[in-house]
This record gives structure tokens, sequence and C-alpha cells, in this order.
């Protein structure tokens, strides 16, 4: 049996132009989804499926980020001193989440690049990535059900969901080849952004990937791709079309996925993940409707 994953890499060194002005001076992952930082869910998440070793990738203006996960002595004194033992509590939920280490990336040379800045702290075990524009429903485990097959296939594992052809060309596309599992496919091949005419299928890899650590090699000989920059795709691509490390398979993700990599979807995710909270859904659902209903096109 393999070793268990306990590792958890975290790129978090976008420039987040989408988002600017609110990204000028603090990053992107910060930004808050309902009242926490969109990097806390994904911290949570993979806490959750057992990865308490978190490795963030990061780079300049990211201060905020270590911050947030670190002890606020005066906050706390002072919430201790009020009694407010609730807000007392959510502060240190992301203090005492996991044990999280930071390297920063330098170069802005690509997602591929990022991962392979984690070489060091990883060392020669599995690992999962876990990208922070995707937030996955905490009710839906995806990463738990890739690890699980990750250690059965001993094989590189990326999550897929099934897109609108006319979105295919936002994400890494996947060539498949059916399993004897329902939610799973073998990766026959890996096309990076490709136009939605020439894409191999419609199914995406979206941001959860459970890699082994032939990867990095492979990443040190992987050349600018897309957009001039290491593409992790590229390099799976290569795994895929090279059966010695594996192979590549998919878990075909169909359970509840918050985008927040743009505009509209973070409003999106926004409102969505308010509706269903047990503290602001009652409120927000009815005012929410009749808004709607009051709303012109
Ligand atoms: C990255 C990957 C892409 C993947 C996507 C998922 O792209 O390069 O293959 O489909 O994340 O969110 P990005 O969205 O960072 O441009």
């Amino acid at each position: 049996m393999p070793n268990p994953i306990t590792k958890a890499v975290i790129p978090a060194a976008g420039l987040g132009t989408r988002f600017l002005p609110a990204t000028k001076a603090m990053p992107k992952e910060m930004l808050p989804v309902v009242d926490k930082p969109a990097i806390q869910y994904v911290v949570e998440e993979a806490v959750a499926a057992g990865l308490s070793d978190v490795l963030m990738i990061t780079g300049r203006n990211k201060n905020a980020l270590e911050n947030h996960f670190d002890r606020v002595a005066e906050l706390e004194a002072t919430l201790e001193k009020k009694g407010d033992l609730a807000k007392l509590q959510r502060v240190n939920e992301s203090t005492d989440l996991a044990d999280i280490h930071y390297v920063r990336q330098g170069d802005p040379k690509g997602l591929g690049h990022a991962v392979l800045r984690a070489r060091m702290h990883v060392g020669d075990e599995p690992f999962a990535v876990l990208l922070g524009d995707d937030l996955i429903d905490e009710r839906d485990p995806l990463l738990s059900r890739m690890i699980e097959e990750q250690a059965k296939r001993n094989a590189t594992v990326v999550a897929l969901l099934e897109v609108d052809p006319s979105q295919i060309h936002l994400y890494g596309a996947a060539a498949v080849e059916k399993t004897d599992d329902d939610d799973v496919v073998r990766i026959t091949g890996l096309v990076e952004k490709p136009p939605a005419d020439s894409a191999p299928s419609n199914l995406a890899i979206i941001g959860r990937y459970v890699l082994r650590p032939e990867v990095f090699d492979v990443l040190e000989k992987t050349e600018p791709g897309k957009g001039g920059e290491i593409q992790l795709t590229d390099a799976l691509q290569t795994l895929a079309s090279d059966d010695s490390a594996g192979g590549v398979y998919g878990v075909v993700f169909r359970g509840r996925r918050y985008d927040t990599g743009d505009k509209i979807d973070y409003i999106k995710a926004i409102v969505q993940l308010a509706c269903e909270r047990e503290d602001l859904g009652n409120d927000l659902r009815p005012w929410l409707q009749e808004f709607v209903g009051s709303v012109r096109n």
C-alpha cells in the first residue's frame, strides 16, 4: 500500500488582475466569500480530506495571507476581555486549521512553475494541488474520492467537470476512455485551453489534482506552452502519454462547485453560499426572490 497522502499545495501567487482595484494591495485569495476569505475554504477542504500539511506558493503582496493564518494576539485579548467567545472562536479557526508553510514563486512563470516550487517540501510522495479559484461544496467530498483513486491505481488523478462546449477554452481539456468505475475515466490526452472546435471533449480540468512526485521531473523539462507559461496541463499530458508513472485518471465531479475566478462567478458563489447558510439564508432567500422579481432587463 502506498503512503497515505498528507501534503497539499496551494498556488497563490497570481496577481488577481480581474479584480482590480480590490486586489491592488490585497491578494485575490483574501477576497471574502460571504465572511471568510476564499483561501480559507480551500484550506478547510484540504484538511477535511486529511491533508493538514499545507504549502502555499505565494508572491509579493501576500503578507495578508500569512497574517490570516497566524495568531493575532491583540484582537484575541480584546475579544477575550469582552467575553465574546463566538467571535474569538471565528478568529482562531484559521490559526488552528493546519500546519501552513510558505514558499515564494519568484518569477511568475505559470502554474507548472508554481507546482515545481513545491518540490523540496513535498519530497518523494504523492501530494494534492488545490487551486483557489474553485471552491467545492463541503457536502460533496471530491478530494477524498480522488485520493482514494490515486491510492487504488497508484496513478495521477485530476478532477474533471463537464462544461458547456463554449466554455472549454477556459480550461485544460481531456480526451478520455471509460473505466469500470462510473465516475472515473482514463485520460489519453490533455490540451491547455483549446478552442472549442478542436477540443478533445467538453471535460474540463477543475482545480484539484492528486499528483505523483514524478511530475516534478517532467515539469523541469516542460517548455513554456500556452501564454508563454509552464503549464501543469502540458506536464500531465506527458504523463498521460507514458504509462511508466501509472498513467493519468480523471474523477468526473458531479457535485456543487463555485467558481470565484471572475467577477460574475464570484458574485454568484457568494449568493449561492449565503442562501444556504443557516444564519443568513432565511432572510436572504425571500429578499432575493422579491429583488429578482423587481429587476428589469
Ligand atoms: C488553470 C489550469 C487549467 C485548469 C484551470 C482550472 O487555469 O491551467 O488547465 O482547467 O486552472 O481552474 P487558470 O484558470 O489558472 O488560467
